[in-house]
């Protein structure tokens, strides 16, 4: 990994200390000078001139071939979305559901992976049943298993949660739904681009990520897959020129095959060709690579902050357990003071309730603060970022 050319490329770390991957990473350059030359395109070009329309077609084509690539999935079974909470409701919204159905939903999912879910119940009237996760907010096959009951349809976990930094058994996760006969829905949104990503080896049916974390692409991108054989049966909430055909003399309706079928309208070119870009990147630097430094980086973080006196660290123990994120409160500090603090002094981390209040009570608290890495963060980095840390109480 060329770490001097990869901070160039995101020339923010020259000033700043930027630890919020989490809540969005910092895109590198080669991403935004993609989405900057689209636009300027669209309006020096002709956004509509034929053959460039054709050209901008073809490419989100190739970048849902990369996408799918990326998590050896087929391109049929990958529909972009805008971010991470609209593939989860897409797909909630999709399944044929009965009165009476069981949703298994782990008590680490922050709002996006619990309302779309909750809706169903006063809509549909499924039922949500919660899966608790360990003391140190890991999720176990036996809680899950334990939980299935005949009526269960389908189970939904974050592969990394964001109040934690737990690393899911996600596998063993979707093993136990296969073993049941009960779908599976992998929230990839804070994994993706920092793990090694397989729904084959998952073996999971539905998995939703967004694009501006760990795969450091812009704002509005995010994708779901749907594994194919499921799409027949799943019906889109929202319909329009993209997904839908009509014949007007008949009134037959019908929807594309693939899982196109959940894009409704034009697409949202920009973000997907810089979420193409950022699959680009993530490439040439490899996600082997990317999962090492990450790894390294996560203990090294663990290690300086748990030295510092009267601060504590939630989520795993054992480094090898989190990935990326850190959650932490320093005794008689408001995790916000810090926030303000650490910015005043070019280090960006964040403070909050995480949206995950489950986990925030099992600790007792509520609100915490948070630092997140990524592969262009460095030990220096992490070191200095303790100091300015030690330096608030
Ligand atoms: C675990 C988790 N799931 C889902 C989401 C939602 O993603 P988005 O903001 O792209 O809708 C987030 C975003 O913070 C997240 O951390």
């Amino acid at each position: 990994m060329n770490l001097q050319q990869i901070r160039s490329d995101t020339p923010l770390t020259a000033s700043t200390i930027y630890l919020d991957t989490a809540a969005a990473s910092l895109p590198p350059d080669p991403v935004l000078e993609v989405v900057r030359q689209y636009l300027l395109d669209t309006g020096h070009k002709g956004i509509y001139q034929p053959g460039f329309r054709r050209e901008t077609y073809a490419r989100v084509e190739s970048v849902r071939a990369q996408l799918a690539e990326l998590i050896e999935a087929g391109p049929d079974e990958i529909a972009f979305t805008k971010n991470g909470s609209e593939a989860i409701s897409l797909i909630a919204q999709a399944i044929p559901w009965q009165p009476g159905d069981e949703v298994l939903v782990a008590d680490t999912e922050m709002l996006s992976n619990l309302l779309p879910w909750k809706r169903l119940e006063q809509q549909r009237q499924i039922r949500v049943k919660m899966v608790p996760s360990d003391a140190q907010g890991r999720l176990h096959a036996e809680a899950f298993a334990a939980a299935i009951g005949p009526r269960t349809r389908l189970l939904t976990f974050s592969h990394l949660p964001n109040s934690t930094g737990a690393v899911q058994p996600a596998a063993d996760l979707c093993a136990v739904a296969r073993r049941h006969g009960v779908l599976s829905l992998v929230n990839a949104s804070q994994s993706l681009g920092l793990l090694p990503t397989s729904v084959r080896q998952l073996d999971c049916d539905f998995l939703c990520a967004c694009g501006r974390k760990g795969l450091r692409a812009t704002e509005g991108s995010g994708f779901l897959f749907a594994r194919a054989q499921h799409l027949p049966r799943l019906e889109p909430a929202l319909v329009g020129w993209w997904n839908g055909v009509y014949d007007r003399a008949t009134g037959a309706l019908s929807l594309q095959p693939s899982a196109r079928r959940f894009e409704a309208g034009c697409p949202n070119v920009p973000a997907i060709l810089g979420l193409g870009a950022a699959l680009d990147y993530l490439q040439a630097i490899g996600i082997a690579a990317v999962h090492a430094r990450l790894q390294a980086l996560t203990a090294h973080a663990v290690a300086r902050l748990s030295a510092l006196p009267g601060l504590t660290i939630y989520g795993p123990l054992q480094p090898g357990q989190r990935l990326g994120i850190v959650p932490f409160n320093i005794q008689g500090i408001a995790p916000e003071h810090l926030v303000e603090r650490l910015a005043a002094q070019g280090c960006v981390i964040e403070a909050g309730a995480f949206m995950a209040d489950a986990i925030l009570a099992r600790h007792g608290v509520d609100t915490m603060a948070r630092l997140s890495l990524h592969y262009f963060n460095t030990d220096d980095e992490i070191d200095r970022c303790a100091s300015l840390l030690d330096a608030c109480r």
